[in-house]
């Protein structure tokens, strides 16, 4: 039977009813976090931060409800591809939000870069993710390894007055990359790392290292671990008597979200991050106390980059009307943006990786008190970044 009308016609017309359908359709939105293992906290504290701020908008953002997917992404790059796809392939996602662990997020990054699926990354450092596999289609809400761990080189040498170190850390990117930018800023100052010490990922043996590092002597130890790992690294480190004669720096993460279980053995000790526990703005403050009523938990600089997270997600769906399908004016809208983060306003560079001050950090009871700027207004280099 012929209809009359043309099968371009029937297209058109299907392609109204569908563009008709879109505004009452939700944005999906798909996590891909840990919720088991070392880093299991800092996955739900990204979770509920990025919750709580789509909920402080009435659940929806740019006039989209947002409807939630979650994975179980273990910290466990072998399992990265099939993890991401799951989201991509079966539910369809909009947009990912994933990850804390460096080595999956590189995959992640890869497989966001194939599908062209928006990719928010809201803590994992990986230099690559700006750097060489950056794309117009991913940005970052948390940082680069390098440039939360340089800095504190510079601090360690310079004011500090330190004149040789040794690092200590998982050997993975994340680990790899933070020592290794701490050893550039602490060099450059003049100082030498002696040694670099690593583990395999999650491994918490660290009685070896630590009577090689007692033997050693050097002036200052720089370790990176987060989550459960820093809690037993910190504990150890005092136990062992280390922290009376050899000063322990590090990234904020050796020290965040996890004072309540370090207690004793954390304090006095100097970090650089983008976030401290008493920064003494309105816009903190606020963030703080709501975090805290709603999650009965003390935010951390992971749910910090969840809420950021978010708030990115806001600002590049409000330009595009709601149609995360508009990439370059989502593209284009965060590359002018300001966020109103609760660590401070920061931009986003070119690579897509923020431009914020890194605070130096001081452990005191369950804070992490700011005590002064390491480095103001520090972008990453991006360094391989062509898009
Ligand atoms: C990372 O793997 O990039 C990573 C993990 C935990 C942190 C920071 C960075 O706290």
């Amino acid at each position: 039977m012929n209809t009359g009308f043309s099968p371009w016609a029937v297209l058109a017309l299907a392609a109204s009813m569908s563009g008709g359908a879109f505004a009452q359709d939700k944005i999906k939105v798909g996590f891909m976090l840990p919720y088991s293992g070392t880093y299991t906290a800092l996955g739900v504290a990204i979770e509920n931060g990025f919750r709580m701020y789509v909920n402080e908008q009435g659940g929806k953002l740019a006039g989209r409800e947002i409807e939630f997917f979650k994975v179980d992404d273990e910290s466990d790059p072998a399992k990265a591809t099939d993890n991401v796809n799951r989201l991509i392939k079966r539910d369809k996602v909009d947009v990912l939000v994933g990850t804390v662990h460096s080595g999956v997020a590189m995959a992640m990054a890869r497989a966001a870069k194939e599908s062209g699926t928006v990719l928010i990354v809201p803590n994992a450092g990986a230099d690559a993710v700006t750097g060489a596999m950056c794309a117009p289609n991913i940005f970052r809400s948390s940082f680069s390894n390098w440039q939360s761990s340089y800095p504190m080189g510079v601090v360690a040498a310079r004011q500090e007055g330190k004149k040789t170190a040794m690092t200590i850390t998982w050997k993975y990117a994340a680990g790899e990359e933070m020592t290794n930018a701490f050893k550039e800023g602490f060099e450059k100052e003049g100082g030498k790392v002696s040694k670099q010490l690593t583990l395999p990922f999650p491994n918490v043996e660290f009685q070896a290292l630590l009577t090689e590092i007692a033997a050693a002597r050097p002036e200052a130890v720089f370790a990176f671990f987060a989550g459960a790992g820093a809690v037993k690294f910190v504990k150890d480190y005092y136990a062992a008597g280390l922290h009376k004669s050899i000063p322990l720096y590090g990234p904020g993460f050796l020290t965040d979200g996890t004072l309540d279980a370090q207690g004793e053995a954390a304090q006095g000790l100097l970090t650089t991050l983008h976030y401290a526990d008493e920064l003494g703005t309105e816009r903190d403050r606020r963030f703080r106390a709501a975090y805290a009523q709603a999650f009965k938990l003390q935010p951390d600089v992971y749910a910090v980059q969840g809420y950021d997270a978010a708030q990115m997600l806001a600002v590049g769906l409000k330009a595009t009307g709601g149609d995360i399908g508009k990439k370059a004016v989502f593209q284009q809208a965060l590359e002018k943006a300001t966020i109103a983060s609760p660590r401070g306003d920061f931009t986003i560079g070119k690579s897509h990786n923020p431009v914020q001050d890194i605070y130096l950090r001081k452990v005191e009871g369950k804070e992490n008190r700011r005590v002064g700027v390491a480095l103001k207004g520090l972008g990453d280099a991006g360094r391989g970044c062509r898009m």
